[in-house]
């Protein structure tokens, strides 16, 4: 089939990519010119493993393009996908949807034959009417479906999360474009990925459920991390015997520093004020915004506490800024609330981050940028992990201890063990360990 992605992000391209890799002709569309440019030349101009590859291939089998122009795409495409961003509004937390209303007008005025209109964005419940009744409005002869395909994506495992999804979930009343819709995923509905059709509404509302019961999961084992320091219990044990109850289930029960990212945060935030503004207001998510943005600023205390109560003109050292392993993303990251309140407190802040200092640069100030973790903790009071990067898992401890000032060390993310720091003479602190 021929798919048309509006928008190149970090959704539009690797959804644009995997459809091109199921055999499909896929036309990327951006407005930014210097982006289209990037790709064109064959550059990813974001960091996800495997992207590159992905990209390269299909465009050199001639099944992936990308262009400004989004006349010819849209007009040949049988399915439109709606991939561009939907930031929180400054303010008020909802969603900001104009650009996903820009382009149902440009898609609107551009469609040809029978089109499926797909919003892969994540979107507000009743958005896809929204889209409906501009797209109506518009064009009143247009022969279309307005569909609801939400992406289950986690950054730095989005491709195979494309591929391997543990579902597929379709949004629309139309036979016809459920028909169109199971061909496009044929691919994955022939390994029995199961693909669930619901009525329009109710697929923006699973998309919003979905990521508000995943917060709110880290932020429930990130409290019971507080608890088990006051008791002498260990978060990571209480997860593992929890998370062995399939009701419950192991993943997403790491304790740390809080969630943040491109998603969570603004999603989060979208559907409590929609739940707020329908008047059945979701005081569980309205609870769990609040206490993992407090959560953040609690993180920097514990740095503090654990030189001392005071770091004036001490060097902390701070191994990774980027929200999670495997990505660039600084969006919404734990280290831009805890290094302008250490900063804030006196300290110097030395920092390095194998994918996230770009960007990073421009959102952190008087920040002593590293090229690698021993660099960064060199003659440092303290080194604190924040993200747990695979190459700070197996640091020469030795080789730490003898670079630091003095042997104290922050794990945000419990990726060491207090027996083994303690033993070679650390003063450690995690979360939820004693
Ligand atoms: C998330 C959802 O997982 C994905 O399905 C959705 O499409 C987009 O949002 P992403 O934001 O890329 O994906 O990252 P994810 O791996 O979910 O982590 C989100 C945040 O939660 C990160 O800050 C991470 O550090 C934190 N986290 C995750 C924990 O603190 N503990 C955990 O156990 C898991």
């Amino acid at each position: 089939m021929r798919v048309t992605m509006i928008g190149t992000g970090y959704v539009g391209l690797v959804s644009g990519a995997c459809f091109a890799d199921f055999g499909h002709i896929v036309t990327c569309v951006d407005k930014d010119e210097s982006k289209i440019a990037r790709l064109l030349k064959g550059e990813i101009p974001i960091f996800e493993p495997g992207l590159d590859e992905l990209v390269k291939d299909n465009v050199e089998q001639g099944r992936l393009f990308f262009t400004t122009d989004p006349a010819k795409a849209i007009s040949e495409a049988d399915a439109v996908f709606i991939a561009v961003g939907t930031p929180s509004r400054r303010g008020d937390g909802h969603a900001d949807l104009s650009y996903v209303y820009a382009a149902a007008e440009e898609i609107a005025g551009l469609m040809n034959g029978y089109t499926v209109v797909v919003t892969k964005s994540t979107v507000p419940v009743g958005t896809g009417d929204e889209v409906e009744a501009i797209i109506k409005k518009t064009r009143p002869d247009a022969d279309f479906d307005v569909v609801s395909n939400p992406e289950f994506l986690r950054e730095g495992a989005a491709i195979n999360d494309f591929k391997r999804p543990d579902r597929v979930v379709v949004g629309t009343d139309s036979e016809r474009a459920r028909d169109l819709m199971r061909e496009l995923y044929r691919p994955l509905f022939l390994n029995e990925t199961p693909i669930i059709f619901t009525a329009r509404r109710t697929s923006e509302l699973i998309k919003y459920a979905g990521n508000g019961f995943l917060a709110m999961k880290i932020t429930f084992i990130n409290e019971i991390a507080d608890l088990c320091e006051q008791v002498g219990a260990n978060v990571q044990e209480v997860a593992k015997g929890i998370g062995l109850d399939n009701r419950i289930g192991r993943k997403f029960l790491n304790a740390g520093p809080g969630y943040g990212g491109s998603c969570f945060p603004k999603d989060t935030l979208a559907l409590m004020k929609t739940a707020r503004d329908s008047g059945a207001p979701i005081e569980l998510i309205e609870t769990t915004v609040r206490v993992n943005s407090a959560r953040k600023q609690k993180m920097a205390q514990k740095i503090v506490d654990a030189l001392g109560g005071n770091v004036k003109g001490k060097t902390v050292a701070v191994l990774g800024l980027t929200f999670k392993p495997n990505t660039d993303d600084m969006r919404d990251a734990p280290a831009l609330d805890i290094v302008p309140t250490l900063q804030a407190e006196g300290a110097h802040v030395r920092a390095f981050d194998p994918e996230g200092m770009t960007e990073a640069k421009h959102m952190l100030k008087d920040v002593a940028f590293a090229s690698g973790p021993y660099d960064c903790l060199q003659d440092a009071d303290a080194v604190v992990i924040v993200t747990e990067w695979d190459q700070f898992r197996a640091l020469d401890l030795d080789r730490v201890k003898a670079s630091l000032k003095s042997p104290v060390v922050v794990d945000l993310r419990n990726i060491y063990s207090p027996a083994e720091m303690a033993a070679k003479g650390f003063t450690y602190v995690s979360v939820g360990r004693p």
